[in-house]
């Protein structure tokens, strides 16, 4: 697992940006797994700034997406399919033939799990897995007390998570009560992950998921056991770790190959 503290926000999107830059340079038919959510914004900015500017190429890359609500058409200004595509997909080249969310509006929605599953690995896996943190240590809609084996499911969403998304809906009633998502043990498939968490709000999550025990109680923690994470963290963020990071970040993404060798 390596650690990277940075300044703000931005610099934290940047870098972020650039080891996703470089994957999809040296693998032009990258398997990039996204997520939703403030934090991941910045990053997206930056990979289309880098496509518009610099030719970044996305024509052969194929995503999956973490998770989206049960029950929500993908034109609702709430939705994932809504998030992606105004957010990333409307201003690259990626194919949209090549685009993957789950559809929480399938008529059978476990079999459309299990179809998400199999594609993932049909499409021979997912490269690097862009991660975000709820404040209660959820990765995708894994909330506390998700089996961290667990594979792509629909999941209950906690009333932490609900009253956290209230704000972009009318009111709580609106905020849909279930979600489709992959599970933990899905995203500890990737061969890469890449969690970015900013702002004081997620410093004791990111607390619990770098430094504190592996367990369902924070799903994020889960990272400790990956052989291949990158946390990429602002300073706010970061400010409950007690341990030393950092000091050979520069060193170790160009000269360790495509690992951080965590
Ligand atoms: P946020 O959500 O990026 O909007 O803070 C992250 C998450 O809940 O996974």
């Amino acid at each position: 697992m390596l650690v990277i503290v940075n300044e703000t926000y931005d610099t934290m999107s940047a870098e972020a940006a650039r080891i996703v830059a470089d994957r999809l340079r040296k693998k032009p038919d990258l398997v990039l797994g996204l997520a939703t959510g403030s934090t991941p914004l910045g990053l997206y900015r930056e990979l289309i700034r880098l496509h518009k500017e610099e030719g970044l190429d996305f024509s052969k890359v194929t995503t999956f997406n973490l998770d989206e609500y049960v029950g929500l058409p993908p034109e609702h200004d709430q939705s994932f399919h809504y998030f992606m595509r105004e957010n990333l997909f409307k201003h690259i080249n990626v194919d949209p033939r090549f685009i993957h969310i789950p559809q929480g509006m399938a008529k059978d929605l476990s079999a459309f799990c299990d179809w998400y599953e199999q594609r993932i690995v049909d499409c021979g896996g997912v490269d690097i897995q862009i991660l975000g943190i709820g404040v209660n240590g959820h990765i995708a809609f894994n909330e506390p007390g998700s089996s961290l084996g667990s594979r792509t499911r629909i999941k209950t969403l906690t009333g932490t998570t609900r009253q956290d998304n209230a704000r972009f809906f009318k009111n709580l009633d609106e905020v849909p009560k279930y979600a489709l998502t992959m599970g933990v043990g899905t995203i500890m498939d990737a061969k890469e992950l890449l969690l970015l968490a900013t702002n004081a709000s997620k410093a004791a999550a990111v607390r619990s998921a770098v430094e504190g025990p592996v367990t369902a109680m924070c799903p994020a923690s889960i990272i400790q056991m990956h052989r291949n994470a990158f946390v990429l963290l602002d300073k706010e963020s970061a400010a409950e770790l007690t341990g030393t990071y950092n000091d050979t970040w520069e060193h170790k993404i160009f000269t360790s190959g495509n690992h951080p060798h965590g």
